[in-house]
């Protein structure tokens, strides 16, 4: 399988070496900077030996050099500065993401589209868009990574192995974050056992603004230890065309009575994207919470046009 990653900023470049790594894809990274996608696939080429992998990764800022891609990674944009809110990003990015869409179908006309560019949900929309292709082939990144910081948290509260705990979130990438208390587990007992609301309610406050948290401590730019790590498990699930059930942003036909609008909900994802929106057995409180979700980025979509 062949992947493009667009932007060689830390999510784009960890994305492609996690993938490369992994043998998961063959790997080309492409980004506006003169000879950065280049030095860093050398970069990564150079610890093949080391780490004992397939160096199948080439670096380019020549869309051409991206043609007959399988999966096409969105990461180029620009990322939060403290105190900004992804919605923040909406004005700058809608330009970057247009213009790289445009750029990588004519080559590329097959391919599912991943997009981890900020604001996400809104990115992910955009993209549909310009690109044209069939909704299931265009799904944003974030259920993964929301679901994973959320895993993460419980974890460490309860003292386990994040490996232990099952846990996903729905609604958007930011405010309108729906966690999901009921289908959430630890060694197989259910979270509501285990931990109170108000610990419930403090773990899904820590998830929803966990991104905001790092990028107050780094100070510059953002996350991407674990937003790299959620792009490689959604292709892992592509090109192994295992239909497991993740979390992602993607087009609503009338599943959860949401209609025409992108948003995160459970997903299996297969060699043709998005193979089935899953309907959970969600009560009205969490159905609530994910058609505000829903509405909410419908909203912003539509400010996307003014732009
Ligand atoms: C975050 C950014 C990538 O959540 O949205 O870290």
């Amino acid at each position: 399988m062949r992947v493009t990653v667009v932007g060689s900023g830390f999510v784009g470049q960890m994305t492609g070496m996690r993938l490369v790594q992994r043998g998961i894809a063959e790997v080309v990274l492409i980004d506006i900077v003169e000879g950065l996608p280049q030095g860093l696939a050398l970069d990564i080429k150079q610890s093949a030996p080391i780490e004992g992998f397939e160096p199948l990764v080439t670096g380019t800022n020549d869309y051409a050099d991206t043609a007959g891609s399988d999966v096409v990674v969105i990461t180029a944009g620009f990322p939060r500065q403290p105190g900004m809110s992804r919605m923040d990003l909406l004005g700058k990015n809608a330009g970057i993401v247009r213009s790289v869409v445009e750029q990588i179908v004519p080559g590329s006309p097959d391919a599912i589209i991943i997009v981890v560019t900020n604001p996400l949900d809104e990115m992910t929309f955009l993209a549909s868009e310009v690109s044209g292709f069939p909704r299931e082939r265009v799904i944003g990144m974030a259920g993964v990574l929301d679901s994973a910081r959320l895993r993460f948290f419980i974890a460490e509260e309860l003292g386990v192995s994040p490996s232990v705990v099952e846990a996903m979130t729905l609604g958007s990438h930011g405010e309108a974050m729906v966690p999901l208390p009921r289908h959430a587990s630890v060694d197989g007992r259910p979270l509501t056992e285990l931990v109170d609301e108000a610990t419930l309610e403090r773990l899904y406050a820590r998830t929803r603004d966990a991104g905001a948290e790092i990028v107050a401590l780094l100070k510059k730019g953002s996350a991407y230890y674990a937003p790299s790590a959620s792009v490689a498990r959604m292709v892992q699930a592509i090109a192994s065309d295992s239909g497991e059930l993740l979390p992602a942003c993607a087009w609503c036909t009338g599943q959860y009575g949401i209609d025409g609008v992108y948003v995160g909900v459970p997903v299996r994802l297969s060699r043709g994207g998005v193979k089935e929106i899953v309907e959970l057995d969600l009560n009205d409180d969490e159905l609530r919470a994910l058609r505000i979700a829903a509405e909410g980025i419908r909203a912003k979509c539509a400010d996307l046009a003014k732009l």
